[in-house]
């Protein structure tokens, strides 16, 4: 089936996977910042679930005989938290969007696969919901 092309879905893995460590680098160097406790708390939450997220990616990606890519190089932004954590928000936005991406492209025909992926993103958009919180609440 044209539609469904294992060459495709291994980049898409591989490149979500990326996506992935670059969001757990990004996002720990920022939870540093967060002054709270339990402000912190919830940035290192997703930090831990995004590194589960990157775990099973790994799998997959070693599954289907690709090989795994170099870690990514970390943009090491100034400025002001919040700048910081919008940043993190959207790219979360993106990452969610690229899990219903592969999902859709998948479930017709892996149906396992494509619900563990919908359930990343679902994860990933309570993630969101986190970074907003934080967010909301944090002093620049
Ligand atoms: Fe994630």
């Amino acid at each position: 089936m044209a539609y469904f092309d294992l060459k495709m879905i291994l980049d898409g893995f591989v490149e979500t996977y990326l996506e992935e460590q670059r969001m757990i680098s990004q996002l720990k160097e920022h939870a540093r910042e967060i002054r709270y406790d339990f402000l912190r708390k919830k940035a290192e939450k997703i930090v831990e679930e995004d590194l589960i997220h990157a775990k099973f990616l790994e799998e997959k990606i070693k599954e289907s005989g690709g090989s795994l890519p170099a870690a990514p190089a970390v943009m090491i932004r100034g400025g002001f938290l919040r700048d910081k954590l919008a940043w993190d928000l959207r790219d979360k936005q993106i990452l969610e969007a690229r899990y219903i991406e592969l999902a859709n492209r998948i479930i017709d025909e892996q149906e396992e696969l494509g619900k563990a992926l919908r359930k990343i993103a679902k994860e990933e958009k309570e993630h969101e919901s986190l970074l907003m919180e934080i967010l909301m609440k944090i002093n620049p």
